[in-house]
């Protein structure tokens, strides 16, 4: 038996590879009889020589490899999937992957110098299913790049340097998910993603959006879950989110939203919406009105006193409304929440302004009682005005509250939420 004992260490990138046909395992590798060959942690700097034409799965993970090109990997014709993240790569020559008609996955992740991406980086991968370019340090990439990958259905482009959505997604017809997490993309603009009809998995969480035209969701009709959290998002138009029919969960946490209209209306599908960590205090109280599949609410950490009285009312699957750090008020304003049949569902739900006698308590220590606020009785569904009288709560000393803080509208027209604001306690007598 011969052995190979000499590496080629020469440059993969000027020499081309004389690979050698032979089922010999690269001695810094590890082969297994199902033709994966893992050299993933074996200080390369260019590919060995060895590698069998037959290798199905090729792990070059964690190296330091810099250079790829059109001769690279041309005869691997049988690979099913290559590893390359963790490397040094700086530039992939157009053409590199066209022999690999069968890859099915790709993964090119924290290759750190990587910046542009030209045109025919991805020529011939005709089969492929997963690319993963995250943590590289893209910031442009060329309109026609994904036009040779018809089969791609995962896109992982997070943690890139990308200040706007690329005009690249244009030609992707199995797109299924796509993530631009961590990037610093500012806009969503009406035609940014009107091609990706078939996308389930919308992954926009930390970049830096604060504009998204009207209508730039209206193609995305199979989305289940669009994560648009921790962005810099203050307004909720009401068309937003028109065309996500079938949108299961919806993340707009750690965004500068104040005020929640009748945005959500048309998510007739939607099951979990998480408005946590805004700063809203007003709710419209038919917001979530045909939200019947609604299981979980997120509203904590938001700047919200009370709730419309309606708002929960017709939810048949709520499960869980998560309401703890707002500045809930404990008057009559509010009764009906403690009151409420779907107090269990509740969580979190602590009095801010508890009344003279005790600032700390928890809920259950509100100074609720039976028949203390006057118009209890007034207050139930479907009355939508109390005209101008005053309720007095005799367990706050003093405690009046205006029924102007009670007022109910459930017209969906208006540009704010229907909830007045509750004056600040010093302000009420
Ligand atoms: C690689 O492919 C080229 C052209 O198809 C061929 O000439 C060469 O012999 C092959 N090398 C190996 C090691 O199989
Ligand atoms: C390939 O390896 C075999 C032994 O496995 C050897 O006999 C042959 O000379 C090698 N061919 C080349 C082109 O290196
Ligand atoms: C390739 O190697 C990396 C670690 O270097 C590992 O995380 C990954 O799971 C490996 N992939 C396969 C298919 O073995
Ligand atoms: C990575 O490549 C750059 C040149 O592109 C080189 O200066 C640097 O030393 C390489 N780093 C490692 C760890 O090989
Ligand atoms: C991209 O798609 C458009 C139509 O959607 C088509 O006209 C064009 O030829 C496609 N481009 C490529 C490179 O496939
Ligand atoms: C205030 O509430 C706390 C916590 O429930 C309780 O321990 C305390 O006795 C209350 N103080 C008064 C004055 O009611
Ligand atoms: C609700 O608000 C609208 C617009 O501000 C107003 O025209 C309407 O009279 C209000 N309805 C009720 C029942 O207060
Ligand atoms: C919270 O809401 C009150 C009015 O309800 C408003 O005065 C205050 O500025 C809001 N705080 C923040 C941080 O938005």
């Amino acid at each position: 038996m011969f052995f190979l004992v000499v590496f080629i260490f020469t440059c993969a990138a000027k020499a081309g590879l004389s690979l050698n046909v032979s089922n010999s395992c690269p001695s810094m590798c590890k082969c297994t009889p199902e033709e994966t060959i893992l050299c993933n942690r074996a200080g390369l700097k260019t590919l060995p020589g060895e590698i069998a034409p037959s290798t199905i799965s090729l792990n070059l993970s964690n190296n330091y490899l810099r250079i790829l090109n059109t001769n690279t990997f041309r005869n691997l014709t049988f690979l099913h999937s290559l590893w390359l993240d963790g490397n040094n790569l700086t530039f992939l020559t157009p053409g590199t992957f066209h022999t690999l008609s069968r890859l099915q996955e790709l993964h090119l992740s924290r290759n750190s110098r990587l910046t542009y991406l030209h045109a025919n980086t991805f020529r011939g991968l005709l089969n492929l299913i997963s690319l993963d370019l995250s943590h590289c340090n893209i910031f442009e990439i060329h309109p026609l790049l994904f036009s040779h990958l018809p089969s791609l259905e995962s896109l992982d482009l997070a943690a890139n340097n990308m200040r706007y959505v690329p005009q690249a997604f244009r030609n992707l017809s199995s797109l299924t998910r796509l993530s631009l997490e961590g990037n610093h993309i500012e806009a969503i603009g009406r035609d940014s993603l009107k091609d990706l009809e078939t996308l389930c998995d919308l992954n926009l969480r930390k970049n830096r959006i604060w504009i998204i035209q009207n209508g730039a969701f209206t193609k995305l009709l199979r989305l289940g879950m669009l994560n648009l959290g921790h962005n810099f998002i203050t307004d909720l138009p009401n068309q937003l989110f028109e065309g996500l029919i079938q949108l299961k969960t919806m993340h707009l946490e750690a965004n500068r939203i104040t005020a929640v209209d009748c945005t959500f209306r048309q998510l007739l599908n939607l099951r979990n919406l998480y408005l946590n960590n805004n700063q809203i205090s007003s709710i419209s109280d038919s917001a979530f009105l045909h939200l019947n599949k609604l299981h979980f609410l997120h509203l904590s950490r938001n700047n919200l006193s009370s709730l419309p009285r309606r708002l929960l009312s017709e939810l048949p699957k709520l499960r869980y409304v998560f309401l703890s750090h707002n500045p809930w008020s404990c008057d009559c304003s509010t009764l009906w929440l403690w009151r409420s049949p779907r107090r269990a569902l509740l969580e979190g739900l602590d009095c801010a302004f508890p009344g003279p006698a005790n600032t700390t308590g928890p809920l259950g220590d509100c100074p609720f009682r039976a028949g203390a606020c006057a118009g209890d009785v007034g207050l139930e569904p479907g009355v939508t005005s109390l005209g101008g009288a005053a309720f007095l709560c005799p367990a706050h000393t003093g405690h009046i509250v205006s029924t102007a803080e009670i007022g109910i509208n459930s017209t969906c027209s208006r540009t704010s939420g229907a909830l007045k604001k509750r004056p600040s306690p010093s302000a009420v007598l």
